[in-house]
């Protein structure tokens, strides 16, 4: 293990004003997306929908690396350039959805566990040639009205974080370490709350355990947030608190960065709950994001897969990266939304 190789890394990717990308949908996931605007998903229209985003001007000033999959890592421009070359020489760097999705967890009929470990050593080998130097893994945690998530399915999911983080250290390959609680169900901000401190605290202790090097990973956690069918929703100001005094209960100092994940907050709402988080700080660890829908959503419903589209919607994607970056500072404002 290279620690200041891992330790470089880490930090390029949460530099000053930068967050992340992650275009790491699988084609089941994609197709959804695509369904939504009436595009056919087919290779040719995943790899263009990638190629707009990946070529959109000025986006290098706020993302610094782009989650892909394992397709898109294949995939290059229309003129022939790898995306990952693409990318790199723009000073972005490129990284690889390395989970094979959230799977039933055995006799807990509730729960699901994240798959994908098994040959993992040997794909990561071919990802780094390939040109990635960082990987993502999700660990999906549901919340009902009873008893779920059990003790059991938070460990063996913060168990095979763990051993995927220490797989990709072992190559030095930059781990983000994501440990997603749904946002679906009627559960409150208090539960939430609740949920997202065990799950973190048992990733950590899964993590040590496992001497994964915290200066070289990054954490990419939810943020503390009500159900979409709680009937009580909480203000920005609230979401941000509880989500602070969470992270620093159990976040090490060590860990260079936290990204959230957007997990179907609208745009609007997850850049404006990032900048009352940033407000609060300074934190101990850079605080930015790994937005997948609320980078992206707007950029395809502006694209709807028409070539006539492509200046508008890279005029969107560069305006929400824009946002981001400003909100990952703590100087985002809602009326910036509006704003020419
Ligand atoms: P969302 O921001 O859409 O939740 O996606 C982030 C991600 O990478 C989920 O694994």
């Amino acid at each position: 293990m290279n620690k200041d190789k891992l330790r470089s890394v880490a930090k390029a990717i949460v530099a000053k004003q930068k967050g992340v990308l992650a275009a790491d949908e699988s084609n089941p996931t994609i197709k959804k997306r695509f369904d939504l605007i009436k595009v056919e998903s087919t290779e040719e229209n995943r790899r263009r929908y990638r190629e707009i985003l990946f070529t959109t001007e000025g986006i290098e000033r706020y993302i610094g690396g782009v989650i892909l999959f394992d397709e898109t890592l294949r995939q290059g421009t229309r003129d022939g350039t790898p995306f990952a070359e693409l990318l790199s020489s723009r000073g972005i760097v490129p990284g690889i959805k390395v989970d094979k999705g959230a799977k039933a967890l055995a006799l807990y009929p509730e729960e699901k566990i994240t798959e994908g470990l098994d040959g993992l050593r040997e794909r990561l080998v071919e990802y780094k040639q390939m040109g990635a130097k960082f990987a993502k893994w999700r660990a999906v945690i549901e919340i009902n009205e009873r008893d779920v998530p059990t003790t059991f399915g938070i460990r063996a999911n913060a168990h095979g974080l763990a051993r995927y983080a220490a797989l990709c250290q072992e190559l030095d390959i930059v781990p983000i370490v994501e440990p997603e609680i749904l946002m679906d169900g009627a559960h409150d901000i208090e539960r939430c709350e609740v949920v997202t401190s065990k799950v973190l605290e048992a990733v950590f202790t899964e993590l040590d355990a496992h001497r994964v090097l915290f200066e070289g990973m990054l954490l990419k956690p939810n943020m503390v947030i009500p159900g979409i069918k709680c009937a009580r929703q909480e203000s920005v100001q609230r979401v941000a608190e509880a989500t602070i005094r969470c992270l620093a209960r159990y976040v090490p100092a060590a860990v260079p960065g936290i990204v959230f994940l957007s997990g179907g907050q609208s745009a609007e709402d997850a850049t404006d709950h990032l900048n009352s988080i940033n407000m609060m700080g300074p934190h101990p660890w850079q605080v930015s994001f790994s937005y997948g829908r609320a980078l992206q959503a707007p950029v395809l419903a502006a694209w709807k897969g028409l070539e006539g589209n492509l200046s508008a919607a890279q005029e969107t994607f560069l305006k929400r990266c824009q946002l981001n970056g400003l909100a990952r500072d703590g100087k985002y404002a809602r009326s910036m939304e509006t704003a020419g």
